[in-house]
């Protein structure tokens, strides 16, 4: 067997001070570069995690035969919060199958097309906001957020936070801000260290209050207009019971999964977006496509139609090829059913092997000239030949996104109203300044918008 390399650490806190706590990805990629085996490993506070970013390693520990989700920091410490929601359920918990059977059917084709005048109605105010602001620096996460936290709690849940009629963020999301955030400080620190700052614990238990509430606020609302026999996640969540099983969810589970849905049903697909601004602003050739394609197939200021969104081909080409060079979950872990191995490196039972998205994504074993934003490499003909272990954006098997399909939907109909109405430019000529909490978004990247042509 070959030994994993590992860089030099300290005693008892190995590699853990050389973690930055902001922006940990960085340290990571940096670290990637070095072992070009595309494999190392980290002692971090006393636990040893092992990543991988060469394709061919990433196939093999996609193996769900031998391999399974795991649950470790930071995600262990996300359940503070999530508890056994989807995300953060461990594999072998009974109710993570309950739960993503009964919600399957809200997934399906047929229910994006439900939700779609939905998104249709929250992609509209935010045109009519950049409308209203044009000339202004638009902050754009700040914004996309607002689009897609409105969008999965309407749809979801039929909740309404009317994002865009103020200029704060809602405090929901500075409560998941400052928890997501504690979670990752928490990953590096030894418990006792955690235990000491009182303040953070203080702050972290007012955030997850904060957070709890509104759930609660949530789901009070739609007892009380008693919405019987909604077939949205919420819907579903109060009335269906698992076809396998019989068993319905517990009160408790569904607060999680609301939770689990208005996080991660916003903050990623947020990301996608603020990226897919940045790459299109940096590359005149896709942006000019992308126009034509608007204009081909959403002429005038009719609405359009779902049917039409499916039709896209540029977007979601744009959307693809953004997921890969700067994927908004950066990182996926997975544990060893039992004692393995992986291109010749052991691999205890139960080992965290942690899939590093960034270095994956443009590792050249899987990639091309890795570093250019080329939306050609998603034509049919160049995909059937990618790396079946170079592109994870989603995660892995049955613990792989859930809600892809809604993501992609909601994103391609987002970026066509922006690019149908706006022309977008970077006066401030913004550089990549990556902002971490979990998911990476591009931290104060804005944009100024103008219409493209003259509108009632
Ligand atoms: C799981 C990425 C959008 C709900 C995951 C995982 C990744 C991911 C990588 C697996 C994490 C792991 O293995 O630890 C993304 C990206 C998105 C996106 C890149 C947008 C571009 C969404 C949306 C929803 C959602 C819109 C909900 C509507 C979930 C849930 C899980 C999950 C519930 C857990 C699934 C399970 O384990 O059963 N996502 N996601 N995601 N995602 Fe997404």
């Amino acid at each position: 067997m070959k030994a994993i390399p590992a860089p030099q650490g300290l005693p008892l806190l190995g590699n853990t001070l050389q973690m930055p706590s902001r922006a940990p990805i960085l340290f990571l990629e940096e670290m990637a570069g070095r072992y070009d085996e595309g494999i190392f490993q980290l002692d971090l506070v006393g636990r040893r995690v092992v990543f991988v970013h060469d394709p061919d390693l990433v196939a093999e520990v996609c193996d769900e035969t031998r391999f399974y989700k795991g649950i470790n920091p930071p995600l262990s410490i996300v359940r503070d919060f999530a508890g056994d929601g989807l995300f953060t359920a461990r594999h072998d918990e009974p109710v993570w199958g309950h739960a993503h059977r009964i919600l399957m059917p809200a997934f399906s084709q047929r229910s994006m097309k439900a939700y779609y005048p939905q998104m249709l109605e929250v992609a509209e105010q935010l045109i009519a906001s950049w409308s209203r602001r044009q000339g202004e620096d638009l902050h754009v996460p700040d914004d996309m957020t607002r689009l897609t936290l409105d969008v999965i709690s309407l749809t979801g849940f039929g909740y309404r936070f009317n994002s865009f009629d103020s200029p704060e963020l809602h405090p929901f999301l500075r409560a998941m801000g400052g928890a997501l955030t504690e979670a990752m400080h928490r990953n590096r620190q030894l418990p006792f260290v955690t235990k000491l700052k009182r303040k953070n614990e203080e702050a972290y238990q007012h955030d997850i209050k904060v957070m709890r509430d509104l759930v609660d606020d949530v789901i009070r609302q739609r007892r009380s207009t008693g919405a019987g026999g909604a077939k949205d996640l919420l819907g579903l969540m109060l009335e269906a019971s698992d076809p396998k099983s019989g068993e319905r969810l517990s009160d408790e589970n569904i607060r999680n999964q609301v939770l689990t849905f208005l996080i991660a049903g916003h903050e990623t697909t947020s990301g996608l977006l603020s990226f897919a601004l940045y790459n299109l602003l940096r590359d005149p050739h896709a942006l000019a496509l992308a126009y034509d394609e608007v204009d081909r197939l959403l002429p005038g200021d009719e609405p359009p139609s779902y049917e039409t969104v499916m039709k896209l081909d540029v977007i979601p080409r744009i959307l693809e090829e953004t997921l890969r060079i700067w994927s908004p979950i950066p990182a996926f872990a997975v544990n060893a059913f039992a004692d393995d191995s992986i291109g010749g490196y052991p691999v205890a039972k139960d080992q965290p092997v942690v899939v590093l998205l960034p270095p994956l994504h443009r590792n050249p074993k899987a990639w091309e000239r890795p570093d250019e934003f080329d939306i050609d490499r998603w034509l049919p003909e160049q995909k059937a030949q990618h790396h079946p272990g170079g592109y994870k954006p989603f995660g892995n098997g049955e613990r792989a996104c859930i809600g892809r399909q809604f993501a992609l939907t909601e994103a391609r109909l987002a970026l066509a109203m922006i690019l149908r109405r706006f022309a977008i430019s970077d006066p401030s000529v913004y550089r990549m300044k990556i902002k971490q909490t979990l998911t990476l978004k591009p931290d104060e990247f804005t944009i100024r918008v103008r219409e493209r042509r003259a509108h009632e």
